[in-house]
């Protein structure tokens, strides 16, 4: 019989605005459970970022929270940005404090799953026929791109305005993240389609070369290329099409907001970005400030980047794969929010009733376990 081994995990939880209270709370009961359960050491140490923490301490990333994250073994992030602040300029707001985070932790490839479950199939508006089994990894660039290049920035004033932003991308970034992209393909059905917009632009021309050069390493993989914007079509006509879907920054945000319209909502799905010093977890949604506040906002993306957070930074394997059975498993019992409730199955739950019920379904799933290993 194996010996378990304890695992001592530093988290930084940093919940942000709107939501992100409300759907990490949720997570992190989640991650508590698990821990009871397998006599991990999980400690968890809260601080202000976004809009929140502009208010607080007067910057949207304080050197506080990032000194803590560098210390830690890992970030769960709920979301930040708030309508009050959307008179600021970009280097002011809520979201300039998540990129800086970004950065600064130096992970560069973000892990987005999109995953169609069957239990909620009738919430997406694609056709059972269409979105039944597809499963998606997409694999977004998250240092690079129009979002870090240099120079950038508004000059002259009202009618005579110019702004200026830089898409910038060496071979090095790309190479890295193309990387990331073949290895987890050799894990899953082998195949990556690589998405740019080489017709046009000297970045995607660049990206192209080397990725398809990278792809000469591994050869059990299947390369494809298409056009940012075919692909936006080919995502929603054919999802079940995709295995790994590699691109650079801006083309993933695009494109995995909308892969969440396979599976049913923005809030089911959760991201992993991995490669630098601290790995970040954060759900793929926002803030949501529409629905802030009132206990519906549906919380399994950060419960699905929770099991990315064990997966990746803590090397708990069988844990993630637990919570993402017990995602499943309450997807299955029916619990909905509104967001993925749909006519003909399920019933209502707030955001803590279905952490609530992640949670010991966790637990379920771990004695079962034991019972398999005791006979
Ligand atoms: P959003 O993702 O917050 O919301 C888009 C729509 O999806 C809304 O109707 C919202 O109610 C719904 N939605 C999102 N998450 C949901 C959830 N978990 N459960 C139920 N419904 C959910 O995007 P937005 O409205 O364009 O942006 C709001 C703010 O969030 C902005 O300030 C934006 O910059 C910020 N934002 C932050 C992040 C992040 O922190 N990682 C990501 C995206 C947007
Ligand atoms: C995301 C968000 C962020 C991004 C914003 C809030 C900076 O949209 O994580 O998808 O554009 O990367
Ligand atoms: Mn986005």
């Amino acid at each position: 019989m194996s010996v378990p081994h304890q695992m001592k995990l530093r988290i930084t939880v940093l919940d942000g605005d709107g939501i992100g209270p409300e759907v990490t709370r949720e997570a992190v009961r989640v991650l508590r459970s698990v821990a009871n359960l397998h006599g991990h050491d999980f400690s968890f140490e809260n601080k202000p970022i976004g809009g929140a923490a502009i208010k607080t301490a007067g910057s949207p990333l304080p050197v506080t929270t990032v000194d803590a994250c560098l210390e830690s073994d890992a970030v769960l992030l709920g979301a930040v940005g708030s309508p009050e602040f959307d008179s600021l300029v970009p280097s002011e707001r809520p979201e300039a404090g998540l990129l800086l985070l970004r950065r600064a932790l130096g992970g560069f490839a973000n892990l987005r799953p999109a995953i169609s479950y069957d239990a909620i199939a009738a919430a997406s508006p694609l056709r059972p026929t269409i979105a039944a089994n597809a499963n998606i990894l997409i694999v977004r660039e998250l240092l690079g791109g129009l979002y870090f290049g240099e120079p950038r920035g508004t000059t002259g004033e009202n009618g005579n305005s110019v702004a200026v932003n830089t898409m910038t991308y060496s071979v090095p970034e790309i190479e890295r993240v193309a990387r990331v992209a073949f290895s987890a393909a050799m894990k899953r059905k082998g195949k990556v389609t690589s998405v740019d917009k080489a017709n046009v632009l000297e970045t995607s021309q660049l990206w192209r070369a080397t990725v398809s050069r990278i792809a000469r390493d591994y050869p059990e993989v299947a390369l494809d290329h298409q056009y940012v914007d075919a692909c936006a079509m080919h995502l929603i006509t054919n999802p079940r099409g995709f295995d790994v879907l590699l691109t650079e920054n801006l083309f993933g945000d695009i494109l995995s907001d909308e892969a969440a319209v396979i599976t049913g909502s923005l809030g089911m799905l959760g991201s992993a970005t991995i490669g630098g010093k601290v790995g970040l977890y954060e759900p793929v949604h926002g803030s949501a400030p529409d629905i802030a506040g009132r206990n519906i906002a549906n919380p399994f993306g950060a419960i699905a980047s929770a099991a990315m957070l064990l997966r990746y930074s803590g090397g708990l394997d069988r844990e993630a794969d637990d919570i993402e059975a017990a995602i499943k498993a309450v997807l299955e019992e029916g619990y909905r929010t509104p967001d993925i409730a749909d006519a003909g199955s399920g019933y209502l739950a707030t955001t803590a009733e279905i952490g609530e019920r992640v949670a010991e379904a966790v637990a379920e799933i771990a004695d079962v376990h034991r019972a398999y290993h005791a006979v």
